[in-house]
């Protein structure tokens, strides 16, 4: 029998090749993915053959991410509880997707995964899963052997498993085009200032250029294409975007979140493209969607955010969903220039061939179109029901 297994290279993946081996007496296929998270994946193959892998895959999932992924996200305006652009979310159904894709391909009956049995992680994995193949089982190793840390290091030295030279993290740490989530160690007390060496994508106010930096990024139905006038494919638009408000100090995210298990958690995240792109988004559906639209919009961008945290990107409902995205993006269309500066950023412009703002409507100046005489029949009807009330009722409370 073969499993299929999602390899990083860390300590726990490793511990789990022998581990699936012995315990389920399974061949290990591993599967290791590029989602933007810069490692070297040969070294990472490498290790998983010589830990014991029969075979050792490695799939550049980037394209794939951004145009199928991330870019849905961002349209519907998905931030989890207002504050998380939810790039670890958003990376496990794809790796899920992935790892049934190969364990359909080698014909193996199990799929495998290093998440514990505490958090979100595990539920994503499995659901996808479920949702893709019900046919397969899924094998989360460290939910079930319980080993400490100190002794999946004396697991890992018992089976011959070189341990990373360098020292490790103090963090549990989770990477992708979308976003840096970082977690454990210090950070579990919630009122600890996050230390420096928590962050990796973005610079300290204070080492920021002093001299601001302006973004212009184009977007076509809601999707970004351009940054500063040129072309780009989302993976190379997304990497720069992290560069660039990187360097600016922005897309440090401090939040005590709602696990689905209920649990509260802190998560340190860095999301600069994030950010910078959820907020010009919203700037020019701003701009070209009418009032209603934009306030049901947001109750399902809230939507999304949940299905995508809670672990169910692949569902009728999530599909019902996108049908309702795909043409509510259908005139967001058009240009926003934003400022960076020390940390911070503003949206400062924003044009559209769709805008439905009307200069003549809004001017208060010459080339006025607005009927002002028709203000007081309107605000006559709209103030009727105020009006009866208070000459039948008091406002006063009891
Ligand atoms: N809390 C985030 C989520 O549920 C990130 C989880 C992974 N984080 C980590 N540091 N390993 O999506
Ligand atoms: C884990 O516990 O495996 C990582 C954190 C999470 O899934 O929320």
């Amino acid at each position: 029998e073969k499993v299929v297994l999602a390899y990083s290279g860390g300590i726990d993946t490793s511990a789990a090749i022998p581990w699936l081996k012995e315990n389920y007496g399974m061949d290990v296929i591993t599967l290791t993915i590029d989602v933007g998270n810069e490692r070297d994946f040969t070294v990472i193959r490498d290790k998983a053959l010589k830990v014991g892998a029969v075979k050792a895959l490695v799939v550049d999932a980037r394209k794939e991410f951004v145009e199928d992924y991330i870019w849905k996200a961002l349209a519907a305006g998905a931030l989890y509880e207002s504050e998380y652009p939810l790039a670890t979310a958003l990376g496990r159904p794809l790796i899920a997707k992935l790892l049934v894709d190969v364990a359909l391909a080698e014909g193996a009956s199990a799929i495998a995964h290093g998440c514990t049995g505490k958090g979100n992680d595990q539920v994503r994995f499995d659901v996808a899963t479920a949702a893709l193949a019900p046919q397969l089982k899924v094998i989360a190793p460290a939910r079930e052997w319980g080993m400490t840390r100190q002794q999946t290091i004396e697991y890992c030295k018992k089976y011959r498993i070189p341990l990373p030279v360098t020292a490790r993290s103090p963090y549990s740490i989770d990477e992708n085009l979308w976003g840096r989530s970082c977690e454990c160690g210090v950070l579990e007390d919630p009122w600890t200032e996050p230390p420096a060496d928590v962050f990796a994508w973005t610079r300290e106010v204070k080492d920021t250029p002093e001299k601001p930096a302006y973004v212009t990024i184009g977007f076509r139905r809601g999707v970004p294409v351009t940054l500063n006038n040129r072309r780009l494919d989302g993976v190379a638009m997304v990497s720069a975007l992290n560069e660039i408000a990187g360097a600016h100090g922005i897309g440090r995210i401090d939040h005590v979140e709602n696990r689905l298990v209920g649990i509260k958690s802190r998560e340190i995240y860095e999301a600069p493209a994030a950010v910078i792109l959820l907020k010009a988004h919203a700037a020019l559906e701003a701009m070209t969607l009418a009032k209603d639209q934009a306030r049901f919009k947001a109750r399902v961008a809230q939507e999304y955010a949940d299905l995508i945290y809670n672990g169910l990107w692949f569902s009728a409902h999530k599909t019902d969903l996108d049908a309702y995205l795909k043409n509510s993006q259908k005139y967001v269309t058009g240009t926003v220039r934003l400022k960076l500066e020390r940390g911070a950023f503003r949206v400062v412009g924003r044009k559209s061939p769709y805008s439905l703002y009307s200069h003549g409507l809004a001017t208060y100046e010459t080339g006025d179109k607005f009927d002002a005489s028709a203000a007081v029949g309107f605000i006559k009807l709209w103030g009727l029901p105020v009006r009866t009330q208070a000459r039948a009722q008091t406002l006063k409370t009891e």
